[in-house]
């Protein structure tokens, strides 16, 4: 079975979101695949970060994918001013869905707002058998590794059998991982399957980025299964 390439995506929450534009540059020129950013409403999550306009301003500072991680407890109702915000990757929470028809109109939504790239996610505590149905639907998708809110958590490492189940089920589109990320864990992360890798902490708090995702990317490539 063949996996899409890896991606490294370093996440914006540990960014400098003074110096965004800068932190942008500087962690394309590191070697960064996709920016990862994370949209929280204060209500599916117990946090609150950015919305549609600071994600277009991001858009318009960026040149690669950005990968939008909405943490929110109603996609829809924001999927056309994601999409226009620029989202190419617009990912939704399956724990917001009452069932697999809510989810596909959640896929619908996003793509009929023309977002080329839909996703779907699920908490350390759903179990992945949730998008057994949605896996012909969607681009991707999001096993999270740590309870999502906050950045620099530790890794949740029994989900990585939902990485190696969604595999198995010879799914063939992304499978990321995002939470608690580092140079032990991310290895462990491609080797059970997935292909996209977000880390936000071990990426923006570290001393050289370009070493770090040049590690990051040979670690996965080393354990490639
Ligand atoms: C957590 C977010 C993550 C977070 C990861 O709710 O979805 O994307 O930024 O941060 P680290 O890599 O520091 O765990
Ligand atoms: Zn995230």
């Amino acid at each position: 079975m063949t996996h899409p390439p890896f991606c490294i995506a370093p996440s914006l929450l540990s960014c400098d979101f003074a110096r965004v534009a800068d932190d942008l540059q500087k962690i394309e020129a590191a070697g960064a695949d996709w920016h990862h950013v994370d949209v929280m409403d204060g209500h599916f999550v117990p946090n609150i970060t950015i919305g549609p306009p600071v994600v277009k301003k991001i858009k318009e500072a960026s040149g690669i994918l950005l990968d939008v991680h909405l943490m929110i407890t109603d996609p829809v109702k924001y999927a056309g001013a994601f999409a226009k915000a620029g989202a190419d990757i617009l990912t939704f929470h399956a724990e917001v869905c009452a069932n697999d028809a809510a989810a596909r109109a959640v896929v619908h939504a996003f793509r009929s707002e023309g977002v080329p790239q839909v996703g779907i996610a699920v908490n350390p505590a759903t179990p992945i058998e949730r998008v057994e149905n949605l896996l012909g639907d969607v681009d991707l998708v999001l096993v999270m590794s740590v309870i999502p809110g906050f950045g620099g958590q530790s890794f949740m490492e029994d989900v990585l059998q939902k990485v190696v189940w969604l595999r198995e089920q010879g799914y063939e589109g992304h499978v990321e991982m995002d939470g608690g990320l580092n140079h032990e864990t991310l290895p462990r992360c491609a080797a059970a399957g997935a292909n996209a890798l977000v880390a936000g902490s071990a990426i923006y708090g570290s001393p050289d980025w370009k070493q770090t995702i040049t590690e990051f990317r040979q670690l996965a490539e080393g354990v490639r299964i």
